[in-house]
């Protein structure tokens, strides 16, 4: 089989505080420009898309996608806590009308990592009121934006911070990682630095997924009428030797959140790479292994695995919100995206419901800790001057998206 089903989404990803620039009332902002940070460098003006988001949306539909995820950035839409900006809000709605205009659906993601700093500073999602706040936050998103939107999800890999607990020890830098949440508490006046990205993992578990379906009850009251969902982090999870801890893992970092997103309209599958579980911990890829800018496995046969993993649990559509390869070797991002599609394509002939497919990302752009160094893009980004040059990949993947089924011949 090579068609892909009528009327599948075909787009690509971005994040607010990856592409937009100068996020700098956003807890990330602070930590990125305390020292000691973790941080390789900071995110500045990223890739202009605040100002330059008609022009990428434009490209992306050129390229033949019909799709774009974006994110809704908190940390500009309620700037101090119970004060709403409705300039914020009129930004992310002539982004909208950038898309409809275009002929791409909007894919909007209301929480991709970054928060307020006033959240930080209150303690962030330990803190039992954080679940009100963000239901109020989603709220008024979803009265100011919901007649525009057609696809949302609440929260962009809730599940990091449980993924991240596996992590092999020699990995973490656990010291320093305490030294700059202190550094940052101080830097903000507050008692401690409440980061999603530092949080409890068991108790933002409980209190995120809670939010999630308070929030989706939120948006689903109107304006609009659209489909709510949330994407989980996956990974290709292998037993490494008899005493893997590998089902254990399975079920204490995707599976509540799986069981959360059969209660939504869909579930969003973000895949990468696969993982070998030891006893312990992850053990690192094998040597020899084709690893990428992220430190990962060159791994596309991923999406197929965790699609299949997923839909073992959920019976709601399942919408890839993000896959890619972190490489500046675009041969390279040909070749995973044509795999990669090669296992969605098995798992539609199996009859799972996948239902679009969207890569990450539409641009290079600042990689969180690891700064502007991991190119994920089908479009490059110039950071001096702004400018966009589109990759052989961004040519492919629009193509296939074009046409709707595989294509024989990748360019050369
Ligand atoms: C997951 C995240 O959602 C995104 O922000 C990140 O850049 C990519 N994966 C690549 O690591």
């Amino acid at each position: 089989m090579v068609h892909f089903p009528n009327g599948f989404l075909w787009g690509a990803a971005t994040a607010a505080h990856q592409v937009e620039g100068n996020n700098i009332n956003s807890d990330l902002w602070v930590l990125e420009h305390i020292e000691p940070t973790l941080f390789v460098e900071p995110s500045l003006d990223a890739c202009d898309h605040l100002r330059l988001y008609p022009e990428d949306i434009k490209l992306l539909a050129q390229l033949g996608f019909n799709t774009y995820r974006f994110s809704i950035e908190w940390a500009r839409v309620e700037p101090e806590r119970g004060h709403f900006s409705t300039a914020a809000m009129e930004h992310y709605r002539r982004v909208l009308v950038a898309c409809h205009e275009n002929g791409i659906t909007p894919m909007v993601t209301l929480y991709h990592f970054s928060s307020p700093r006033w959240f930080a500073a209150m303690g962030g999602w330990e803190r039992p009121e954080s679940l009100e706040l963000f239901v109020r936050y989603a709220a008024r998103v979803a009265r100011h934006l919901g007649d525009l939107v057609q696809f949302a999800t609440t929260f962009n890999e809730p599940n990091l911070p449980m993924q991240l607990r596996w992590l092999p020890i020699t990995e973490v830098p656990i010291v320093k990682v305490k030294r700059m949440a202190k550094v940052a508490a101080r830097a903000i006046g507050a008692d401690k630095f409440g980061c999603f990205f530092l949080g409890n993992g068991d108790v933002l578990r409980d209190r995120m997924i809670a939010a999630h379906h308070r929030a989706l009850e939120a948006m689903k009251s109107g304006p609009g009428n659209y489909q709510v969902g949330v994407s989980v982090s996956l990974q290709d999870e292998q037993p490494a030797g008899a005493d893997s801890r590998r089902n254990q893992k399975c079920a204490e970092v995707y599976d509540p959140w799986l069981y959360a997103a059969d209660k939504s309209d869909f579930l969003g599958v973000q895949a990468y790479t696969r993982c070998r579980v030891g006893k312990r911990s992850d053990l690192s890829p094998e040597p020899g292994a084709e690893i990428t800018q992220m430190g990962y496995e060159f791994w596309p046969e991923a999406l197929e695995a965790c699609i299949r993993y997923a839909n073992e649990r959920v019976k709601v559509p399942i919408y890839i919100t993000e896959n890619g390869v972190a490489t500046d070797d675009d041969e390279r991002r040909v070749e995973y995206v044509r795999r990669a599609l090669g296992g969605v394509l098995n798992c539609i002939t199996d009859g799972i419901d996948v239902r679009g497919y969207i890569h990450w990302s539409l641009l290079d752009n600042f990689e969180w800790i690891m700064g502007y160094r991991p190119r994920f893009g089908l479009v490059a980004v110039d950071r001096a001057t702004q400018t966009r040059s589109v990759k052989p990949s961004a040519h492919y993947l629009g193509e296939i998206a074009r046409h709707n089924r595989m294509l024989p011949n990748p360019p050369a």
